[in-house]
């Protein structure tokens, strides 16, 4: 497929690929045609058995993403539209939440409103000294849409998140370290190596042990102990039909290194 909106880029040697936000004169604002671009190229790279790791970020050096686009909000003429545009969106946070590959967010500036809700989607946030994350929906008159009144309690707790979606407040990167917001903060300038640098380290890894980590950790999330604890042993179980668990094994007793092909 052709994008207009956001580039696709594959790094055949190693495994990875990146996925950028292309708006940078509108900071990079998710309007429908890059919700729908995004869609279809997490669909592409999820049917790539080549790539093994993900990394999403924004052009330019200000934003991340700076959220829906207003401009299209403010054009939405009643509510059951504005009820689909909010799905657009949800749908596309649960195709990066379900995919079998991990999404290493480089936040690389503002992640407001649906950056951050899509930020918060990934599996890892790697975020610039430099970047701003937010909720502002409120002083839009409106709430976060696309899963953040859902994914930011589940990653901050109840209390912050209602202060920073009733607020609208911002958070700085090194705040948002605190609060687990994101995982890991580095200097603008070294974002894209260390964001590489951590997809390089995943797309090593038994890519089916990587899947069935990720769908045993957001599963069980959602669900009582007991029931998160039969799902990690039925993916546990699973990776027993593997040949990269025979592999993985196999190259742990021979003092090698492991090659994982994916099967
Ligand atoms: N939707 C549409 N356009 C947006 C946008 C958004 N979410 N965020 C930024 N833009 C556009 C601006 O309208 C401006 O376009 P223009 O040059 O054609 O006027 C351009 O991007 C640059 O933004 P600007 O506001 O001039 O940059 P700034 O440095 O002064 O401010 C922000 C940066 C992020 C604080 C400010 O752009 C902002 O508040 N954006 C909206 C954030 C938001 O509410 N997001 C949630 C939406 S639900």
């Amino acid at each position: 497929m052709e994008y207009t909106a956001i580039l696709v880029e594959r790094e055949d040697a190693e495994n990875i690929a990146t996925i950028t936000v292309n708006r940078p004169d509108k900071l990079n604002a998710l309007n429908s045609t890059v919700l729908r671009e995004l869609g279809a190229a997490f669909d592409e790279l999820k049917a790539d058995e080549t790539v093994r790791a993900i990394i999403m970020t924004g052009a330019g050096q200000k934003a991340f993403i700076a959220g829906a686009d207003i401009a299209e909000l403010n054009a939405i003429p009643d509510p059951i539209h504005g009820a689909y545009h909010a799905h657009l969106g949800q749908e596309l946070c649960f195709k990066i939440e379900r995919l079998r590959q991990p999404v290493i967010m480089a936040i690389n500036g503002y992640a407001l409103g649906g950056g951050l809700e899509l930020a918060m989607a990934g599996d890892i946030r790697i975020a610039a000294e430099t970047a701003r994350l937010g909720q502002p929906e409120i002083n839009l008159g409106i709430i976060p849409g696309f899963g953040g009144t859902q994914r930011l309690p589940r990653l901050i707790g109840k209390g912050l998140a209602k202060l920073m979606i009733y607020t609208g407040d911002q958070v700085t990167a090194q705040e948002g370290l605190r609060i687990g917001l994101v995982d890991r903060v580095v200097p603008l300038a070294l974002l894209n190596e260390e964001a590489r640098k951590v997809a390089i380290n995943l797309a090593k890894k038994a890519p089916l042990a990587l899947a069935a980590a990720k769908a045993a950790i957001n599963q069980g999330l959602e669900v009582d102990i007991d029931r998160g604890c039969d799902l990690e042993a039925a993916q546990f179980g699973l990776l027993f039909s593997t040949s990269d668990k025979v592999e993985g094994t196999k190259a742990f007793l021979e003092k090698r290194q492991a090659n994982f092909t994916g099967h």
